[in-house]
């Protein structure tokens, strides 16, 4: 063993912050000796790039220090094409002074997309940064399959960010880092939050949902976005207010050729829903307005 392993991280930082060196640089080295449980690694906060840490002002839970430990509690649910994990955030022996934060890691699969759902007419339009990238998606490789994979984390990251900073009820995103993207865990009385479509709100509570959606469209429309797969699986019921998640397939209301088509189809979508549980909406009523915030 080196004498560096029985020095604890949080003592090599501040030694080597007390030699002036550049903590970017002293993260490298804690890979040496990662956590021995193997559910355990470092905090990635540090290793990805400013751009992809999420926008200020920052909520006070997100743990940015160097010495926090990520740790894996389990999967929350499998999707698709991405599988939700629950995943812990803690600076160790702190997190009576609230550096520890339960985040929702969601992490596209990098393999076998051959099956998803998200169809070229999303992507239409969205560019490929060289042609080795473009001939390996084309081709479904490994390779190509690992970079759409990292496209779609890109594009919910994105999306997320941007809606979170135009105050649209979506979880705060804290990082992307490749195909994971750390987000904020939404709950219910320190339970996950149920998806809309498994609750079943009393009349008050149910026009005070259909207006937070409405509303959320209307900001999406002025903004010129579709998100694209709306419906009460992808809107998370948190008590009285609601949370719309997985973004990755927003797209450009206008510069899309089947924009409207999706926007009508994310309207149909959601009162249908609220239809049925009772509430007099309409679909084309709500398309109708929407187009007018958005032209
Ligand atoms: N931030 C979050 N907080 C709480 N639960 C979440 C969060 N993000 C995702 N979930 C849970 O994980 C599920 C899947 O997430 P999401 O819809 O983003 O992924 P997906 O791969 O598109 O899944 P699906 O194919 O089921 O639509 C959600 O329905 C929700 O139950
Ligand atoms: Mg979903």
């Amino acid at each position: 063993m080196s004498p560096h392993h029985s020095e604890s991280v949080p003592d090599r930082l501040h030694d080597a912050r007390h030699r002036g060196i550049d903590p970017r640089f002293v993260f490298d080295f804690q890979n040496y000796d990662e956590p021995d449980d193997d559910r355990q690694r470092w905090s990635t906060w540090l290793s990805v790039e400013p751009l992809c840490r999420g926008p200020e002002p920052r909520p006070d839970w997100v743990v940015t220090s160097q010495a926090a430990v990520d740790t894996e509690l389990g999967i929350l649910k499998t999707g698709k094409e991405a599988d939700v994990f629950l995943l812990e955030r803690a600076v160790p022996g702190t997190e009576a002074l609230g550096e520890s934060v339960v985040m929702a890691a969601k992490r596209y699969r990098g393999h076998d997309h051959t099956d998803f759902h998200r169809s070229s007419s999303y992507t239409d339009g969205r560019k490929v940064r060289n042609t080795r990238d473009a001939r390996a998606m084309a081709r479904k490789t490994a390779h190509g399959k690992a970079v759409a994979a990292g496209q779609w984390a890109w594009a919910e990251w994105e999306s997320l960010t941007r809606l979170w900073e135009l105050g649209v009820p979506v979880p705060y995103p804290v990082q992307l880092d490749g195909t994971e993207l750390l987000m904020e865990w939404i709950t219910v009385e320190g339970e996950t939050a149920p998806r809309l479509a498994q609750t079943r709100p009393e009349p008050e509570l149910l026009a005070s949902y259909f207006e937070q959606i409405r509303d959320v469209l209307a900001e999406l429309s002025r903004h010129g976005m579709v998100h694209g797969d709306l419906s009460a699986y992808n809107i998370l019921a948190a008590g009285e207010r609601l949370v719309v998640i997985d973004l990755p397939q927003v797209i450009d209301l206008v510069g899309n050729p089947a924009g409207l088509d999706f926007l009508l189809r994310d309207c149909t979508n959601v009162c249908r829903w609220f239809q049925a549980r009772g509430l007099a909406v309409d679909e084309h009523d709500l398309y109708g307005e929407l187009l007018a915030h958005a032209f």
